[in-house]
C-alpha cells in the first residue's frame, strides 16, 4: 500500500478548523494533523471532524499533535498561528508577536516535517511568509502564501453581486500583498471570458476594486471579535489540493521574489503554478504604468515590515 498523504494544521482556530474540516470532507488526504498549543481545544475538534468524516464515509482521519514532534513527516503543513491584536498592541509588537510564533512553528516542521510544503496563512501575510523562507532555509518554491484566492474570491464575489448574475463563472485577479495596497486587476478579471470593462462602468469597477481593498475589515465589522473564516479557510485547502494532487494550476500567491516583476528579496502575491513541488513556476504578466505603480507601492509595504523586523534585530534573535 502506498503512503497516504499527510497534512499538518498549526493553529485549530477559526481559519485552521475550517481548512482541515473542508479537507477532511473532501477527503483530500490520509490524515490531517491539529496542532494547537490549547491541545484541549485541538482535540475537541478534532474528534468533532473525525466523527463528520465518519458520517461523510470521508477515509480522512484528523488526530492531534500534542507535541510539535508529532507534526511528523507532513506532505504540506498550514499555518494559522498567530496571535490577534490585543489591546495596547502597536502594528510592530503584533509584527515581532507573529513573526516569533513563526519561527517557532516552521523551526518545528523544519525538524519533524523536513520535506513539507508550507502554506501560510498568518497575517501580517507577506512578512510573515518571508519569515517562514528565511527561519526555514527550504527552497523558496516550498513556502507559499495564502492571500490572493482569498482576495481574488471576495472581488469575484463583489463582481457578481454588482452585475446579478455570472456566480460560478467569474474569474477575478489580484496581485500584490494582502493589505489595504493589493492589487485588484479588472483588466484580467473575466466573466465567462467576456472582460469586466464590456459589463461594468469604470465607477462600478473602482468600487468593486475599492471593496476588495477592504474585504477583511468588512468582515471583521460584522463579527466584531474576528475576521473571516470560510473563505480563507476554503482558499488554503485549495493550494492544498494542488499541492497533493500536483494540479500545476495557477492561482494568486505570495511567494519570495527574486528577479520577478523587477523585485528582489522581498514577498509578493503573483500568479504561480502550484504542483507537488510548490511553488513551481511564476507568472510574469504584462502589468501597465498604473498597475506597476500600485504593485510597487505594495511591494514597498512590505518591505517595511521586514525592515522592521531587522530593526529589531529579528533575523538576528535566536
Ligand atoms: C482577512 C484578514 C483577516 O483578509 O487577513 O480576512
Amino acid at each position: 500500500m502506498g503512503k497516504g498523504k499527510r497534512v499538518g494544521i498549526v493553529g485549530a482556530g477559526n481559519v485552521g478548523s475550517t481548512a482541515a474540516f473542508i479537507l477532511a470532507m473532501n477527503g483530500s488526504c490520509h490524515e490531517i494533523i491539529l496542532r494547537d498549543n490549547k491541545v484541549d481545544i485541538a482535540k475537541g475538534k478534532a474528534l468533532d471532524m473525525s466523527q463528520a468524516a465518519a458520517a461523510a464515509r470521508s477515509h480522512t482521519i484528523v488526530s492531534v499533535a500534542e507535541e510539535p514532534n508529532q507534526l511528523v513527516d507532513c506532505d504540506v503543513v498550514v499555518v494559522t498561528a498567530g496571535s490577534p491584536r490585543l489591546p495596547g498592541m502597536s502594528r510592530d509588537d503584533l509584527l515581532l508577536t507573529n513573526a516569533r510564533i513563526t519561527r517557532e512553528v516552521v523551526r518545528d516542521i523544519k525538524t519533524y516535517s523536513p520535506n513539507a510544503i508550507i502554506i501560510m496563512v498568518s497575517n501580517p501575510l507577506d512578512a510573515m511568509t518571508y519569515v517562514a523562507l528565511k527561519e526555514s532555509g527550504f527552497e523558496r518554491h516550498r513556502i507559499l502564501g495564502m492571500a490572493g484566492i482569498l482576495d481574488s474570491s471576495r472581488m469575484a464575489y463583489f463582481i457578481q453581486e454588482k452585475l446579478g448574475y455570472g456566480a460560478g463563472q467569474i474569474r477575478a485577479s489580484v496581485m500584490g500583498g494582502h493589505g489595504d495596497d493589493m492589487v485588484p486587476l479588472p483588466r484580467y478579471s473575466t466573466v465567462a471570458g467576456v472582460p469586466l470593462n464590456d459589463l461594468l462602468t469604470d465607477e462600478e469597477i473602482d468600487e468593486i476594486v475599492e471593496r476588495t481593498k477592504h474585504g477583511g475589515a468588512e468582515i471583521v465589522n460584522y463579527l466584531k471579535t474576528g475576521s473571516a473564516y470560510y473563505a480563507p479557510g476554503k482558499s488554503a485547502v485549495i493550494m492544498v489540493e494542488a499541492i497533493l494532487k500536483d494540479t500545476k494550476q495557477i492561482y494568486p500567491c505570495a511567494v519570495y521574489l527574486d528577479g520577478e516583476y523587477g523585485y528582489s528579496d522581498v514577498v509578493s502575491g503573483v500568479p504561480v503554478s502550484i504542483g507537488a513541488d510548490g511553488a513551481e513556476e511564476i507568472i510574469n504578466i504584462s502589468l501597465n504604468a498604473c498597475e506597476r505603480k500600485m504593485f510597487k507601492k505594495s511591494v514597498e509595504s512590505v518591505r517595511q515590515l521586514i525592515d522592521t523586523l531587522e530593526k529589531h534585530n529579528f533575523f538576528g534573535e535566536k
